[in-house]
């Protein structure tokens, strides 16, 4: 088996900071995965790691589920990826349709960026105008339009957009605008002053670990009707965690177009825009040549392996007492975080719904971005690394749940919560 330090010694050579995204374990806690099953992964070293990371959200079913391996080997002794059409992409199709209200059709991305990226861009096409409404604080994956005022700093005045990336044109700043999330008059008179320039309204239904307040999506959902602005829901996080509907299920609320990722293709790379066949006729290569015709296409969309993971992690999800069983073992999860932060008598929220939910060092409630902004980021960076040396992984901002966490894992995770949280009360870090 190849050295863990060695393997760590050629990433910093050969993958800019060592590491593929942006996730960093921390220093002196990093580790190079050798496998995953269920909740846990090993490094390279042997050690086991609970893991609430899941992949970045997508291992909902726990690593290597078998229903979703045999799938997977089934198709591969079949090829891989065609570019054309396959069963399992059919099927795939009609289940989205099956399962998510306002899908009427589905066109397959390969990423979750992707999928954002052309959900604009049909928007834009069926509605014939060029800007769009994003949410400050909320992620849509990192091309130029959505990677604007996710995480600013210091936040300029509504709805003007700063870029987080270096290497964005600032030409896209004029073609995106900001509004608050759970600030529905504020939202409103955006949309009312700007709706003869938006294309789109573009929303986390649950942004990152901020649940939406009463009345938010519903009153988001009339505003953007009232001046025929398409709302499109990015359920790349929500979509078959929250419910098998998604968020538009949970919370009871339908956009024109949604965005689903992760979950749905079962941990291989596959991610779609759903819509209602109006919009999504716009993708048909029929009309191409016409300027109605939004060229959408790529290399991997749709696979047969990818597919057929999703189908077989969203017949796993089916299963009756699934959902329930989900939630109840967040919840004990969220709750065990809570009680350990009030017997260390820290200042943090536990901020978010069962499925996915984080904590955040501050007094403040987290109801939108700006209060996240007066959270502690050291501590919060503290309490990950404190807890990945206690054999416990989570993303930086987010715990996610999945259905092979058990009982006995959810006590394990309940007591190393307890002892990252006292190592910060113990030294005030
Ligand atoms: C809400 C949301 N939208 C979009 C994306 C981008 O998806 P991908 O990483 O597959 O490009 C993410 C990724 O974490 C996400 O959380």
């Amino acid at each position: 088996m190849t050295d863990q330090s060695d393997l760590l010694r050629r990433a910093a050579q050969v993958l800019p900071g060592g590491v593929l995204g942006s996730h960093r374990s921390g220093p002196g806690l990093e580790f190079v995965v050798r496998e995953g099953r269920g909740a846990y992964l090993w490094d390279m070293n042997g050690r086991r790691y609970l893991d609430y990371l899941l992949g970045s959200g997508p291992m909902l079913l726990g690593h290597a589920h078998p229903a979703v391996v045999e799938a997977v080997e089934r198709q591969m002794a079949r090829g891989t990826s065609y570019f054309l059409l396959n069963e399992p992409a059919i099927q795939l199709a009609e289940e989205i349709v099956r399962a998510v209200p306002c899908a009427e059709q589905v066109r397959y991305t390969s990423s979750g960026s992707e999928a954002t990226f052309f959900a604009l861009r049909v928007a834009r096409a069926y509605r014939r105008r060029d800007k769009v409404m994003k949410f400050e604080g909320g992620f849509h994956g990192t091309h130029d339009y959505v990677l604007q005022s996710v995480a600013p700093r210091s936040p300029k005045a509504f709805p003007a957009p700063m870029a987080d990336s270096a290497g964005i044109p600032h030409a896209i700043e004029g073609e995106v605008l900001i509004a608050p999330y759970n600030d529905l008059a504020t939202a409103e008179a955006l949309i009312a002053a700007h709706h003869e320039e938006l294309a789109a309204v573009l929303i986390e239904p649950y942004q990152r670990t901020i649940p939406p307040a009463p009345g938010f999506l519903a009153g988001l959902r009339a505003a953007t009707r009232r001046h025929e602005v398409p709302l499109v829901f990015d359920e790349i996080v929500t979509g078959f965690r929250f419910a098998y509907g998604g968020a538009q299920e949970f919370y009871g609320v339908v956009p024109d177009l949604a965005c689903y990722g992760k979950v749905v293709a079962g941990g291989f790379p596959l991610a779609c825009v759903a819509g209602p066949t109006a919009i999504m006729r716009h993708f048909d290569a029929a009309l191409e040549g016409t300027p109605e015709y939004v060229w959408q296409a790529g290399t991997f969309n749709g696979n047969a392996i990818a597919c057929a993971a999703g189908l077989a992690t969203l017949a796993e999800l089916r299963k009756p007492g699934t959902y329930e069983r989900l939630f109840k073992t967040g919840t004990r999860l969220r709750e065990g975080l809570r009680a350990a932060v009030r017997k260390h008598g820290l200042a943090a929220q536990v901020s978010g719904e069962p499925p996915v939910f984080d904590i955040l060092f501050t007094d403040r409630p987290i109801v939108d971005y700006r209060a996240t902004l007066t959270a502690d980021r050291d501590r919060i960076k503290r309490f990950n690394q404190e807890l990945v040396r206690r054999g416990v992984v989570k993303a930086a901002n987010k715990i996610y749940v999945s259905l092979a966490h058990s009982d006995a894992d959810v006590d394990e995770t309940l007591a190393i919560f307890d002892q990252a949280l006292a190592a910060l009360a113990a030294t005030g870090a």
